[in-house]
């Protein structure tokens, strides 16, 4: 079997944990393929209410394979919590989690590194979740990085301090006062634990998986507007959060690849600095994150709320080829009068549907009203039953992109999942 991808095309957080639990008793395997502990992937059933970081969104359900693979950076110090908190639920994640020996290991001073460039970049911060995710990634694409296959290595120990000197010295630039052993806290007993786990080459794993004709779905972190090469760079993550990402992530050729799912919410958040052109600085703004609980995963701040951004959705499906959308979070919209959507940009006086290199200051959104429905959507299981108004916004959405809303998502809990 092909392996199907699940991402976001927004700036994250648009319910990609909730819908790759829905979705996992659908496939064998699920993969994680980059991003690392600065992802905050929620998941709701049973009333227990769960976020993961680097641990993909399927570890739930005991029959399937949880893969952390080889673009993932993984922190030893946040995955021992996680798989601590996970022992709390009753879930005993060796038994089903492998993790790709080529994954590069977020050292405690990488973490330092994120802190003190962001400090110093002042307003110009890019609003980082200071997981040391930028470090990581620079000293991966550098050639200084440690990998998880390191901690098998006797030279493990002298690998690190070789690193963390290096990392010292790169501290030297900053005025940035720092406690290490703060830092490492929690770090090699996290080794420790990553040392229980089964790891793995998962590019012949999940190659010898495709032969095998086991259903594969890779679940991305972040969202397309955080690419590190096409998001509002330099307002973006270090990873490659599109569909190629999955490619390079994970080790399968393109050709691997069958569906494409794009995961939007039916509003836009951003959380972090960067050009949001359909952002609500106002009362409307405030209503949106209040109604939809919008405070960050990972670090509980407040999101930068505003209306759904069709020029930007294009952009993204484009980027990542996608096949079907997965429309989320529309239960928030349940109380508005009226629902807009920015179908164009007016960039100095012209009007246009294509993202423009620069998001800056002089964009325009160009708005649809859609009358609201006015009504709690949150019970609603067949699509049939949904306000004809919000299908009048569905088919909309689906008519100008070309793509078909196979799942719409009224709610957090597992159950509130309406699938076409
Ligand atoms: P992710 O990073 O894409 O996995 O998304 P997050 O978990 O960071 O943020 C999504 C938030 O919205 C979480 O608190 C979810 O529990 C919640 N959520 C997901 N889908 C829905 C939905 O359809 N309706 C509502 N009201 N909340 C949702
Ligand atoms: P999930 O997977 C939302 C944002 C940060 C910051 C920028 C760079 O939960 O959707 P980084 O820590 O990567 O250096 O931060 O990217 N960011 C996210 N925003 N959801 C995420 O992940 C994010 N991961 C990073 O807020 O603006
Ligand atoms: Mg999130």
């Amino acid at each position: 079997m092909k392996v199907d991808v699940l991402l976001g095309l927004q700036w994250g957080d648009e319910g990609k944990g909730k819908v790759v639990d829905v979705l996992t008793p659908g496939y064998d395997v699920i993969a994680r393929f980059q991003g690392g502990p600065n992802a905050g992937h929620s998941l709701e059933f049973n009333n227990i209410k769960h976020v993961l970081h680097t641990i993909p969104s399927g570890i739930f359900h005991r029959n399937s394979i949880n893969i952390i693979g080889n673009g993932v950076v993984l922190d030893p110090m946040v995955f021992k919590k996680e798989v601590d908190k996970l022992v709390q639920l009753g879930v005993d994640a060796t038994a089903n989690l492998l993790i790709s020996k080529r994954a590069h290991l977020i050292l405690p001073t990488h973490r330092v590194i994120d802190a003190a460039s962001e400090a110093a970049k002042g307003k110009t911060k890019i609003g980082s979740t200071l997981k040391g995710i930028g470090p990581t990634y620079m000293d991966k694409t550098g050639r200084n990085g440690m990998r998880v296959g390191d901690i098998l290595s006797e030279k493990f120990e002298e690998k690190y301090k070789f690193l963390v000197e290096k990392h010292m010295n790169i501290l030297k630039q900053y005025d940035y006062s720092f406690n290490l052993k703060e830092f490492e806290e929690g770090w090699f007993e996290g080794i420790e634990t990553i040392k229980k786990f089964k790891l793995v080459e998962s590019e012949f794993l999940v190659n010898d998986y495709i032969k095998q004709n086991k259903r594969i779905l890779a679940e991305g972190a972040q969202g397309t507007l955080l690419d590190i090469d096409f998001g509002t760079y330099p307002f973006v993550t270090s990873s490659n959060t599109i569909c190629a990402g999955a490619c390079n992530g994970l080790g399968i050729a393109p050709s691997s690849i069958d569906k494409v799912m794009g995961i939007v919410k039916a509003y836009c958040t951003r959380v972090g600095s960067g050009p949001f052109p359909t952002e609500l600085e106002n009362a409307t703004g405030e209503l949106l994150r209040k109604q939809g609980h919008e405070f960050g995963s990972t670090t509980g701040r407040p999101r930068r709320c505003g209306w759904l951004d069709l020029v930007a959705l294009k952009y993204a499906i484009m980027i990542n080829g996608v096949t079907e959308l997965i429309l989320t979070k529309i239960d928030v919209l349940d109380i508005f009068d009226s629902i807009y959507l920015a179908t164009h940009y007016k960039v100095n006086g012209k009007i246009t549907d294509r993202l423009p290199y620069d998001l800056g200051e002089k964009i325009e959104p160009v708005y649809k009203e859609f009358k609201g429905w006015k009504q709690d959507i949150s019970k609603i299981k067949d699509f049939q039953d949904l306000p004809d108004e919000l299908k009048v916004y569905i088919r909309f959405i689906e008519s100008e992109t070309g793509v078909p809303i196979k799942i719409c998502s009224v709610g957090p809990d597992r159950e509130q999942t309406i699938i076409r």
